[in-house]
């Protein structure tokens, strides 16, 4: 075939017109450019561009991004933080289904630090049939992220938590998927530290979708609740800018480690969860999954009592 002939490149067996991505494909092996140009061929061909670009791009994004967001002596980032524009550090839901104020949290065993520590796992085996309480479930939310002092500042109150945030921005919300606790209707709730209270979002019991948005762990489909915490990103972007990422993650475990305490003091079983459909989870929670979006999850639930929990590894 004649290296000009460009009418013949891309015919194939049927004679019928090709594309012209596979037109350009097959000029480029079958000439001499194959080796030498090839890639910038590929490169002016839109489609392909753009292909190109995404698997580059994520292959090493993980890579980049800690390079980049190092900290450096002497080339700190340039940023003034616009104390106008501070984003407020509460979500409320303008019009929700319900509010429900929680009870105290109770303390009802005297677990020691130290032991529970000791005795920590995760715990993943649940009798779907039987339900917690509202004081413990109360207790489990305080515990991750209630407010254990206020301070007033320019800005309003600040209420400092259980788990600590950096830069005191707490990024971090807490939803609910609510299945089995005596005292609330199953459904999506909003926990707001500031009232201590929740937010019915959306009434039934969606364990069937919050399991299959942690890629189909079954322990969710019988937890009695499942936590699902997404980050308001732009909280910490004000400060931090793309450090802010590394800081949402670290606050995130701060706060999945309480839950992990709690529980265990409880005598509850829990386990965190990183692997998760994103915007599945976005869905769930209608949240747009780039301003705010879900970083991490945690179910609880009532241990079986006939059934030894053995380590077993994640997905
Ligand atoms: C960030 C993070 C993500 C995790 N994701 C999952 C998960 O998706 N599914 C799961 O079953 N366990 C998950 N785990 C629990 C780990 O598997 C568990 O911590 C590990 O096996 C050690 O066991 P231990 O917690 O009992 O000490 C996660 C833990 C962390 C800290």
């Amino acid at each position: 075939m004649s290296l000009f002939d460009i009418s013949r490149w891309g015919m194939d067996d049927s004679g019928s017109q090709p594309t012209c991505r596979v037109v350009v494909h097959r000029y480029v092996e079958n000439t001499f450019l194959k080796k030498v140009k090839k890639y910038a061929i590929l490169k002016h061909c839109t489609g392909w561009k753009q292909m190109n670009n995404e698997k580059n791009t994520s292959k090493d994004i993980g890579d980049r991004f800690q390079q980049k967001t190092k900290y450096q002596r002497n080339k700190l980032p340039r940023h003034f933080m616009d104390w106008d524009n501070k984003p407020t550090l509460y979500k409320a839901y303008e019009d929700p289904i319900e509010e429900l104020s929680l009870p105290e949290p109770e303390f009802r065993n005297e677990a020691k630090l130290m032991e529970v520590l000791a005795s920590r796992r995760s715990r993943r085996n649940y009798d779907p049939q039987e339900s917690i309480d509202l004081k413990t479930l109360s207790t489990l939310l305080w515990a991750t992220q209630g407010a254990t002092s206020k301070h007033d500042t320019p800005f309003g109150p600040l209420f400092l938590r259980t788990a600590p945030s950096a830069g005191a921005l707490y990024p971090i919300e807490t939803y609910l998927n609510v299945r089995l606790v005596t005292g609330l209707e199953p459904g999506i709730y909003h926990f707001r530290p500031h009232y201590f209270d929740l937010e019915l979002l959306k009434k039934g019991d969606h364990s069937e979708e919050c399991a299959a948005a942690a890629l189909n762990q079954k322990m969710v489909k019988s937890a009695q609740v499942t936590f699902v915490w997404t980050a308001v990103v732009e909280r910490s972007k004000w400060k931090y800018l793309q450090r802010a990422y590394r800081y949402i993650y670290l606050d995130a475990g701060h706060i999945g480690q309480n839950l992990y305490l709690a529980a265990e003091a409880l005598q509850l079983g829990c386990c965190t969860i990183g692997a998760i459909f994103d915007e599945e989870a976005n869905k769930l929670l209608d949240v747009d999954g780039v301003n705010e979006t879900v970083v991490y999850m945690a179910t609880v639930g009532v241990l079986r009592k006939s059934i030894q929990d053995f380590p077993s590894m994640p997905p």
